[in-house]
């Protein structure tokens, strides 16, 4: 057991930190997309004390961060030239690209796979504290295996208290959802999990973009996935979350007939002058959509919520990554209204 600290991101703190990590220990770490739990990707012992930690399947490989893409050539091997060109354009950022790794990535991080997911996060604190690590640094989402992701060090502590020594406070992070995960193959992009970097994005590089069925279907039990996360069950808040695709009159009057104490709407804010029920809200444009979603997942437990039904967001740019996420809140259940309309 630890007495969990939540340490500031001042240089000294960062070096605290720092110095933890080349002892074998874990840290959380804040990143522009979620915050990590962070370890020595070169050290089998630290970072089977993330699977630990997280309470993480072993199947299940970890994403491996740089504080520059000077070191991706130091970890990875025949890196096509578009990856290249994408680290260009959007790194540091959040995207992560699949790559053959060299032996100095350690089995257990890759989860047994010749591949690893390579990052470089575009949070100043993350990257000062890389740095002062000198490491390359293994780090998944600071949550429970299963809960949703931690977009503050609270939900870090609220999920971590006694299973790490110290979590780094980088404030809320603005982009809310996990980077895009992309491979590559027949000289085009695979989108393995959607993030900031939308699709159109991906499609500005002028080759074919190629989207893996998981990320709007349920991958039937025993399929092959490309993205091993894809498979599990994920963001799961304890109430029961159910998507409905159709107009704000329809919504409300399901709700009405469906309605009971514990019963939720999670809305759109412009819907909430017009909602007679109870609801939380997650933001209008996608984007806030992406940075609130894990916040009100997280709320919804603490209000005792035990269903929540969510207004569909759009799967347009980085709503695509916010649906994605809510599906798997949802354990892929969606009502469709207003058919035929
Ligand atoms: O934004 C992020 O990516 C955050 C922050 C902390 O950087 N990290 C994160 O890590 O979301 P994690 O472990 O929660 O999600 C990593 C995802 C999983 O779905 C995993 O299966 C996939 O990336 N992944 C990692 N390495 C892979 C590989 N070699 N091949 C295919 N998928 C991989
Ligand atoms: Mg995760």
């Amino acid at each position: 057991m630890f007495d969990t600290k939540i340490i500031s991101s001042s240089e000294e703190d960062i070096a605290y930190a720092a110095k933890l990590i080349n002892s074998g220990e874990i840290v959380g770490i804040p990143t522009e997309t979620v915050y990590g739990l962070a370890a020595d990707a070169t050290n089998e012992a630290a970072v089977k004390k993330i699977f630990e930690a997280k309470g993480r399947p072993q199947d299940n490989p970890l994403i491996v961060h740089l504080s520059g893409v000077e070191m991706m050539d130091g970890y990875v091997h025949d890196v096509p030239d578009i990856a290249y060109s994408l680290a260009e354009k959007f790194c540091p950022g959040p995207l992560t690209m699949v790559l053959p790794k060299k032996d100095i990535i350690p089995d257990i991080t890759s989860a047994g796979l010749d591949t690893v997911g390579i990052r470089i996060p575009f949070h100043k604190t993350a990257r000062e504290f890389i740095k002062a690590c000198g490491k390359p640094i293994a780090a998944p989402s600071a949550n429970l295996s299963g809960s949703p992701s931690p977009t503050s060090a609270q939900h870090v502590y609220n999920d971590m208290k006694g299973r790490i020594p110290a979590i780094i406070d980088g404030g809320q992070c603005g982009v809310g959802v996990e980077s895009t995960v992309i491979s590559f193959e027949n000289g085009g992009i695979r989108l393995l999990r959607p993030g900031y970097i939308s699709v159109e994005d991906l499609q500005t590089m002028g080759v074919p973009v190629f989207c893996d069925k998981g990320i709007t279907e349920a991958v039937a039990q025993g399929e092959k996935v490309l993205s091993p996360g894809m498979k599990y069950k994920h963001y799961s808040p304890k109430a029961n979350v159910t998507i409905i695709v159709g107009s704000l009159e329809a919504f409300t009057k399901y709700v009405a007939e469906h309605n009971g104490d514990n019963v939720y709407a999670m809305l759109y804010d412009s819907d909430a002058a017009k909602y007679p029920y109870k609801y939380m809200t997650y933001g209008d444009t996608s984007e806030e959509q992406a940075a609130q979603l894990f916040g009100v997942l997280r709320h919804a437990d603490e209000i005792g919520a035990e269903q929540v039904y969510a207004r569909c967001p759009s799967r347009e740019g980085v709503g695509l990554a916010v649906y994605n996420r809510l599906l798997r809140s949802a354990g892929f259940e969606v009502i469709e209204l207003d058919k035929g309309r």
